[in-house]
């Protein structure tokens, strides 16, 4: 069974459902309210998980009643909590989400997130060796993603890096990744390129392999010294697209042993049917969802 290490946010999402966007300083009535475990890191550690891999989760939550849920959300989708810790007096990562036609705009307030640490990360070492991938997103402090690179360089183990609230980061980090997991505005920002939109360009210029999504035009990807190949997306009715990025992300190290463009191909299915339901970890597929969905494409 493929072994995944996700060190990384885990947030409770509030979600609105609203027939568009408000404008500022505008209010508007909405058609629904729900809070949905979220946040990037527990959502790629249960999309792996749904997906058959054997997960564990390196990252905090707070000691309100949303840390008590979170943690027990990750611990009823099978994933090993071991390194979750629970830290006193802070609140958990929170997402204000609106969702209005298919898109979303969220702001987050980090809370517990902002609290994981180098230390935290070096305790989850044992873990970390051994496993087929790490995930590793940038919804936690930089330092720890530091250090979540240099441990499992240290163990041989491969990163992918979801640059993902984007920024900018040193071309030494990018360089030790497997993959570097951008959509094009993350892509730009993280090279420092703003202003320049030839995303093959920046895809060849990326100091390590890159998988860039484009949403409905799939994914461009390419290795170290090779062109950039694409994987169109698939075509789905879109009714919540949080989440579907992190699916992928989780999809693609779940599969990468079955070769890189099937990897990504998969991931590009798994995302489009999260694309298709509403919320985050509730809109995860399951592998043979994911099977099914592409044998339904040919
Ligand atoms: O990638 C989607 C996630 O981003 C949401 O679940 C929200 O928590 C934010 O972290």
């Amino acid at each position: 069974m493929t072994r995944i290490v996700v060190v990384g946010s885990i947030n409770m999402d509030l979600v609105t459902l609203s027939p568009r966007f408000p404008d500022p300083g505008e209010t508007l009535t909405g058609d629904r309210f729900l809070t949905i475990p979220g946040g990037k890191g527990a959502n790629q550690a249960v999309a792996a998980a749904r997906l058959g891999a054997n997960v564990s989760m390196v990252g905090c939550v707070g000691d309100d009643a949303f840390g008590k849920q979170l943690y027990e959300g990750l611990v009823a989708e099978g994933v090993d909590v071991a390194h979750v810790t629970r830290v006193e007096g802070v609140g958990s990562g929170t997402a204000s989400i609106t969702v209005a036609g298919g898109e979303n705009s969220i702001v987050v307030v980090p809370g517990a997130n902002g609290r994981v640490t180098p230390a935290q990360v070096e305790a989850a070492r044992d873990i970390v060796r051994g496993a087929d991938a790490v995930l590793v997103q940038l919804e936690i402090p930089l330092d720890a993603v530091e250090a979540t690179l240099r441990v499992a360089q240290e163990e041989g183990v491969p990163v992918i890096l979801n640059p993902a609230p984007a920024q900018r980061l040193p071309a030494e980090w990018l360089s030790r990744l497997r993959f570097l997991t951008p959509n094009q505005h993350e892509l730009t920002t993280v090279l420092g390129a703003q202003g320049e939109t030839d995303f093959q360009e920046l895809i060849r210029r990326a100091p390590c392999p890159v998988v860039l999504t484009r949403g409905e035009d799939g994914a461009w990807f390419r290795e170290q010294g090779e062109p950039p190949r694409h994987q169109p997306g698939f075509k789905v009715e879109p009714v919540d697209s949080t989440g579907a990025g992190d699916t992928f992300n989780a999809a693609l190290a779940v599969y990468l042993s079955e070769g890189l463009d099937t990897a990504v191909r998969k991931a590009c299915a798994a995302a489009a049917i999260a694309v298709s339901r509403l919320g985050a970890q509730a809109g995860m597929p399951r592998a043979d969802e994911v099977d099914a969905f592409l044998a339904s494409q040919s």
